[in-house]
């Protein structure tokens, strides 16, 4: 997290312990209420189809659970998915719908000839994770939202790992729905997400759950559900992460998605370079296009080892598993991998040191 953010959470965490929780949220009403174009901002949607919301994955399951799926109905995906995201498909089948994943092209992107292939009257949403959680590879968005577009289904984006690495343009994507996540490449604090939906599609979708600022309770046996992404949110929420939130892609912003986008992509390029003139490293990206995050397994070392001894030398990696990517890694033989993410700041000197700190 910048400065700027850390500020922005402290000093409204601070207000509320001098002032009150309520009294603080009135003082910083007009920031709070920023925060919608200022993320709208950042990905090219309206201010009111943005729903500010706990985390990635809340933002995704109210859209997912918001579809009105009947049975016979189709989920298309993508090899790639994120676990989570397909737990939710799987509940899904229960009810009588169908999962169906498009394979690969040879790259390990989405084979969008098959996508098209796939698409019918009864695919009811194309659900992909942008760029998934066990690798750099980054999925076609726009030309996937241009299949999509000449069907009835729905289009949702997983954008957790690409909101805040490289410009997003939900327009130009073509996507009715969109979730990210605060944390990671916004560099907010966690605990926060937000969710995008597209006005003409927001009525459409009645979210699994309803409280007091998402609905009104306007007659004894009747609500009315708010008209925009509100309908997403909860009443009770934390005002500091939201406005840290706001300071993150305010951030973001004036540096530029396209300037930022740029310095990811050529840390993660020195990184897989480096790392590929270790005979004992096999690099897991797969893909056409690669952002930031850098996989990889070692011939003699169990991803875990390779964590514990990064971490003695302080150099933080995390370990990606199959339970997170099952579609993909099982297809792939893997079971566990090494995540190096690069950020704009990661400098050559950090590189250099993971590079050398590995047998
Ligand atoms: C592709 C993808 N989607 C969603 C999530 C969930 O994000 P959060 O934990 O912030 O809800 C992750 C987290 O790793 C992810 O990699």
């Amino acid at each position: 997290m910048n400065q700027s953010v850390i500020v922005a959470v402290v000093n409204h965490t601070r207000r509320e312990a001098e002032i009150g929780g309520y009294e603080a949220a009135a003082e910083a009403a007009d920031d709070i209420n920023s925060t919608y174009d200022v993320v709208a901002a950042a990905i090219h949607a309206q201010r009111s189809e943005v729903a500010l919301v706990e985390n990635a994955t809340r933002g995704w399951d109210m859209a997912f659970y918001a579809i009105p799926f009947k049975p016979g109905d189709i989920i298309l995906t993508s090899m790639a998915e994120y676990g989570s995201n397909v737990i939710a498909f799987l509940q899904m089948r229960k009810r009588g719908v169908e999962i169906q994943v498009v394979p690969n092209d040879g790259s390990g992107q989405i084979d969008l000839g098959a996508l098209a292939a796939m698409m019918n009257e009864r695919v009811r949403v194309v659900a992909i994770s942008h760029m998934p959680t066990n690798g750099g590879l980054l999925q076609p968005a726009i030309e996937i939202g241009k299949v999509v577009k000449d069907w009835p289904a729905l289009y949702l984006l997983d954008a957790c790992q690409t909101v805040g690495q490289m410009p997003i343009d939900v327009e130009a994507i073509g996507c009715d729905m969109l979730s990210a996540t605060s944390r990671k490449y916004l560099r907010g604090p966690r605990g926060q997400g937000f969710l995008y939906v597209r006005d003409s599609v927001c009525r459409e979708l009645e979210p699994p759950f309803l409280d007091n600022h998402a609905a009104t309770w306007i007659s004894r046996n009747e609500i009315e559900i708010v008209g925009d992404a509100r309908r997403f949110e909860n009443w009770e929420r934390s005002y500091a992460n939201i406005l840290g939130l706001r300071a993150a892609v305010a951030h973001a912003n004036m540096l530029g998605f396209d300037a930022i986008w740029e310095a990811v992509s050529d840390r993660a390029r020195r990184l897989r370079s480096a790392l590929s003139e270790n005979p004992n490293v096999m690099i897991q990206d797969i893909g056409e296009v690669q952002g930031g995050i850098v996989t990889f397994t070692h011939r003699t070392l169990t991803p875990q080892e390779i964590k514990a001894g990064l971490a003695a030398e302080h150099i933080n990696v995390s370990n990606s598993s199959v339970f997170s990517t099952r579609f993909d890694m099982e297809s792939r033989g893997l079971d566990m991998v090494v995540r190096a993410s690069v950020h704009y700041l990661t400098t050559d000197d950090e590189i250099d040191r993971l590079v050398s700190a590995l047998p």
